[in-house]
């Protein structure tokens, strides 16, 4: 019978001791759990609680257990519940009762705090590692194909054209606020809360958690052990952030499923992106972006999850707070992997300059080029607006392009209209746009630039 259970006459029941065991998952937060151990062993010595004979004995059993762990030899046993204790236990089994001086002045409650703010910093640098790679990759796309042009969507219908390097750039925009909130959501992770003990402090004036913080690279204490030890504020901000860049991954996904498709045909996936089928032998499927799309809905639950598992929990800790792990992990899992994948699939995409040229010079995307063009020969915008709604409809009954209108045709609708109505192009309409944030070729080529100088920004982050 394990010491955790040592005011009690008989083991817990075994459906008891499955239920409440975390070590099928918790198992990986062992390089926190024993760096953590090392360095409160350390202080502890520092502070003569223990002898440095002693503190030597603690660490190298530690390190003994994490190459145990490493090589696939340590046995993990529910029955001792969770990694801290198989851990614990597995220390006293080597080094003896000295084992037992490592947990003076903690408890699990904010061993685990540690454990897993340590295993957050992690996540964080590798999401924000990530997150800059896919942007690398969405500019140099967004580089390679500097002059296509493609419709731009309203409610999914052609409505202006734009540059595909702009359409590319506002997600670059997007996974860079995601970067920002990930940093930020760093900034509340990067709290030490050992010395909290089980929830009151540890009642060892001596302890030196200043020096804690500095060995594990903290650069903050937690300030209140009520709220160190109930708080996981900071695996709900990783979530949220997570969720927010999921939905943005999923829409995305979205085009470039639509754009794959043989009904928009504007881009061809790599072979080593797509799959085929098991039926159909012609197809070429957009998995990986399907899958990053439906993968959202389980970030997003994960969060819901949590939150709901954290609603009204009294103070301080509860074991409620077990279940945060399984959704976090799943959470860094399915991000940082969603994350890898579209870094290739985006890489290795193929734009297909004459179905993009096609559908842009399909259907009257110029026709709020023409009303500002009568605009700018004095007309109220409103009238223009009417104006070229009757000529498009005109147009479409005549089953014409604008550029086959005769100018006779055009000034039916409204004298203004001059020859130089046919200057009006998918290159002018484009140029014309030349405001900050604009698609003009110019205001593009100022966003690549200064996105490749965010980027540039990110370096040494991690
Ligand atoms: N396995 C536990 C968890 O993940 C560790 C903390 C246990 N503390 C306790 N008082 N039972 O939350």
């Amino acid at each position: 019978m394990s010491h955790i259970r040592g005011r009690f006459h008989k083991p817990a029941d075994k459906l008891v001791a499955e239920y409440t065991a975390s070590i099928p998952f918790d198992w990986r937060l062992y390089p926190y759990d024993i760096a953590g151990s090392i360095a409160h062993a350390r202080m502890l010595a520092k502070q003569g609680i223990i002898s440095d004979k002693e503190a030597e004995i603690i660490i190298s059993g530690l390190a003994s257990i994490r190459e145990e762990i490493e090589q696939g030899k340590f046995q993990f046993k529910p029955e001792l519940e969770d990694i801290h204790m198989n851990i614990e236990a597995r220390l006293l089994e080597k080094v003896g009762e000295v084992g037992g001086k490592l947990h003076t002045a903690r408890s699990r409650n904010d061993q685990v705090a540690l454990d897993l703010r340590l295993f957050a910093r992690e996540a964080i640098s590798d999401t924000l590692a990530k997150l800059r790679e896919l942007q690398r990759v969405l500019i140099s796309l967004a580089e390679a194909n500097k002059d296509i042009i493609i419709p731009g969507y309203t409610h999914l219908q052609p409505a202006q054209p734009v540059l595909l390097a702009h359409h590319l750039l506002a997600y670059f925009e997007m996974l860079q606020r995601d970067a920002d909130r990930f940093s930020d959501c760093l900034k509340r992770t990067d709290v030490m809360p050992l010395g909290s003990g089980a929830l009151a402090g540890v009642a060892y004036k001596n302890i030196d958690r200043e020096f804690l913080a500095r060995q594990l690279g903290f650069s903050q204490l937690s300030q209140n052990s009520i709220d160190a030890v109930s708080d996981r504020d900071f695996v709900l901000e990783y979530e949220a952030a997570a969720s927010l860049t999921m939905m943005h991954l999923s829409r995305l996904a979205e085009e470039i499923i639509l754009w794959s498709s043989a009904e928009f045909n504007f881009i061809e996936l790599d072979e080593a992106y797509a799959t085929g089928s098991s039926i159909m032998p012609q197809k070429k499927n957009p998995d990986v972006a399907e899958l990053a799309r439906g993968k959202t809905g389980r970030v997003y639950g994960r969060l819901m999850a949590l939150l709901t598992t954290m609603k009204a929990l009294p103070l301080s800790y509860n074991r409620d707070m077990q279940e945060d792990k399984e959704g976090f992990f799943d959470t860094v899992d399915t991000l940082l992997s969603t994350l890898e994948v579209f870094t290739g699939m985006v890489k290795t995409l193929q734009v297909k300059p004459e179905n993009t040229r096609r559908a842009v010079e399909q259907g009257y995307i110029l026709a709020t080029d023409l009303a500002d063009y009568l605009v700018k020969k004095g007309e109220a915008f409103r009238t223009a607006h009417a104006l070229v709604a009757r000529l498009v409809s005109y147009a479409m009954e005549k089953d014409k392009p604008f550029a086959e209108l005769s100018l006779a045709e055009y000034k039916v609708f409204s004298p203004l209209f001059e020859q130089d109505v046919y200057s009006i192009t998918i290159e002018s309409s484009i140029a014309a746009r030349d405001i900050i944030g604009g698609t003009a070729p110019k205001q593009v080529e100022r966003a690549l630039a200064t996105a490749k100088k965010t980027i540039g920004g990110f370096r040494g982050e991690k």
